[in-house]
């Protein structure tokens, strides 16, 4: 059996200056190359369990972490941020605010200098990293003049170009259009897919958790509450309902016909199965 790349050992963190955890006893694992969705209220604890993983809980921010978070094999409890950026990338839902260079390449140079990355080498990773996100021949270009889904392949490049085993997106795209929101999906898709990175995003979308996760974590109060399949979790119509969260409109949908007698069996939680159960509804019908 191949050994999680990530795992979190009953752990509580609480914040320096405050009472109540922000994480709970959390325990849970990731296998290498997983694509894991993290999803909860605002407030759940999902930035803080991100945060647990790249080393800036407990590192740099202090406060009192109970219990053993292991990534790559390391207690990450252990190691420097720096050490932790080699292993995992982290991206926030503002590229803007992650732009601070005058060009795409230099944003990308920053971290590899910080990490002591030779020139030699820089100059073959920066091109090689903007054609991962799709940004080849972007090296000269002003970070700020791109789109916002530009922008955040980009500061997802300056993160790849460390070579992590892990990239985390909280809420990468809640400040992108449409256009932005699809292009950063489809990118960590690919890097998923081909380069068996493993992926995880904290997102509220739960459509796009649906369609791209092979699990998802549901995170309440600091607690892990759920932990499945994105099927198994959102055919769970009632009982995220009761946590105040979403399903995808599949998922809605089906479960109101069921209530008046008009669906029967799987609750669908992708547009695509929606579809297909819709077709055998209607050939039924037809009969
Ligand atoms: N630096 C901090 N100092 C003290 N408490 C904090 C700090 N950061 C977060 N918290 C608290 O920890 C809890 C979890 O916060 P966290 O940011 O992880 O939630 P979240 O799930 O990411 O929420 P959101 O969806 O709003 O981003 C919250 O109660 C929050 O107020
Ligand atoms: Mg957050």
């Amino acid at each position: 059996m191949t050994d999680p790349i990530i795992t979190f050992d009953n752990v509580t963190y609480t914040y320096p200056g405050t009472e109540t955890p922000a994480l709970d006893s959390i325990s849970f694992s990731v296998l290498p190359g997983e694509y894991v969705a993290v999803l909860g209220l605002n407030g759940a604890g999902t930035t803080t369990l991100g945060l647990c993983v790249n080393g800036v809980v407990p590192t740099m921010l202090g406060g009192d972490l109970e219990g053993t978070v292991t990534v790559a094999g390391l207690d990450v409890g252990e190691y420097a941020v720096r050490e932790m950026a080699k292993i995992v990338g982290m991206v926030f839902d503002n590229p803007e605010f992650q732009m601070s260079q005058l060009s795409a390449a230099e944003e990308i140079a920053v971290g590899l200098e910080n990490a002591g990355v030779p020139y030699e080498d820089m100059i073959r990773i920066i091109p090689e990293t903007l054609a991962l996100v799709g940004l080849a021949g972007f090296e000269e270009r002003s970070p700020l003049g791109l789109s916002g889904g530009q922008q955040q392949r980009l500061a997802i490049a300056a993160v790849l170009a460390m070579s992590p085993q892990i990239l985390i997106m909280d809420e990468p795209t809640s400040n992108l259009d449409p256009i932005g929101k699809q292009e950063v999906f489809d990118m960590a898709a690919r890097l998923n897919k081909e380069k068996g990175m493993t992926v995880i995003v904290i997102e509220h979308e739960v459509e796009v958790m649906a369609r791209y996760a092979d699990r998802v974590i549901v995170l309440n109060e600091g607690k892990v509450v759920l932990n499945g399949t994105p099927h198994d979790i959102f055919s769970r119509v009632d009982e995220l309902a009761a946590l105040h969260l979403r399903v995808p409109e599949s998922a809605a949908l089906s479960t109101l016909l069921a209530r008046q007698g008009l669906w029967k069996g799987e609750t669908p939680t992708r547009t695509e199965s929606a579809v297909d159960a819709v077709n055998t509804l209607l050939e039924a019908r037809r009969g």
